[in-house]
């Protein structure tokens, strides 16, 4: 793995940017898997600066995104293909056709889930996945479990999961209580891996991904095994 420590939210942001954006000027085709949650959200502002000053064209860009919650329509301000619309989409030439969120609205999620795998799989896989991490080190919402979940399924969120997301709607009862989650083998196989934290209250679990033991306990400890892994972090 390898650790860039960032002097602040700025500075995270601007070197996580640098990295997704030489991959875009090398690979004007990428795939890229991209993450929700507050963190990216400062590396998107970015990405859309590069793209405002000519550096950057998403015009043959394709996205897959890591999750999106149950039951939340597509402009509900909560859901995730709303957070990528506002943060990135709206504001960069991509083809929006080329953009993947799974349908946490679909009548059969199960279905959902594999149609989502074989879109994995058709696009020929991702060449660089971004990861934010839970407080108890969930990536996308592969939560803590007795054992890694593969492919793309549907998950019951954890109670703390639905607190720290509480923060982002009216009442902790509107947070949705399930969601579509892309699997650790879809992460594990991104050609390059790309997880960003922020804050001191992100320290604890950071050192346990990257340095305990390889748990499914703790789901980001999976990382350790990936070749190509790069985590950039400010406390
Ligand atoms: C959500 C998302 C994760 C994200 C996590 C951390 O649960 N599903 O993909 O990494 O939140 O969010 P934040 O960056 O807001 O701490």
């Amino acid at each position: 793995m390898n650790f860039i420590e960032a002097k602040s939210y700025a500075d995270l942001s601007r070197k996580a940017a640098n990295i997704i954006s030489a991959q875009i000027i090398l690979e004007p085709e990428s795939v890229l898997g991209l993450a929700t949650g507050s963190t990216p959200i400062g590396t998107y502002q970015n990405l859309v600066k590069g793209y405002q000053n000519g550096d950057l064209d998403f015009s043959r860009v394709r996205t897959i995104n890591l999750d999106e919650y149950c039951g939340l329509s597509t402009d509900h301000e909560q859901s995730y293909r709303y957070f990528m619309n506002h943060h990135l989409f709206n504001h960069i030439n991509i083809d929006r056709n080329n953009t993947n969120v799974p349908n946490g609205c679909a009548e059969d999620l199960q279905e959902e889930c594999s149609r989502y795998e074989k879109l994995i799989a058709s696009l020929g896989g991702i060449d660089l996945q971004l990861l934010g991490i839970g407080h108890n080190g969930h990536i996308a919402f592969n939560e803590p479990n007795s054992y890694f979940e593969k492919d793309t399924h549907v998950v019951k969120l954890k109670e703390s999961t639905i607190q720290a997301n509480a923060r982002f709607f009216n009442t902790i009862d509107e947070v949705p209580k399930k969601a579509i989650s892309m699997g650790i083998q879809s992460i594990m196989r991104a050609r390059k891996i790309l997880l960003i934290a922020n804050g001191s209250d992100k320290k604890d679990i950071v050192m346990k991904s990257v340095y305990g033991p390889i748990t499914p306990e703790v789901p980001a400890s999976i990382l350790q095994l990936h070749p190509d892994c790069t985590v950039i972090y400010s406390y």
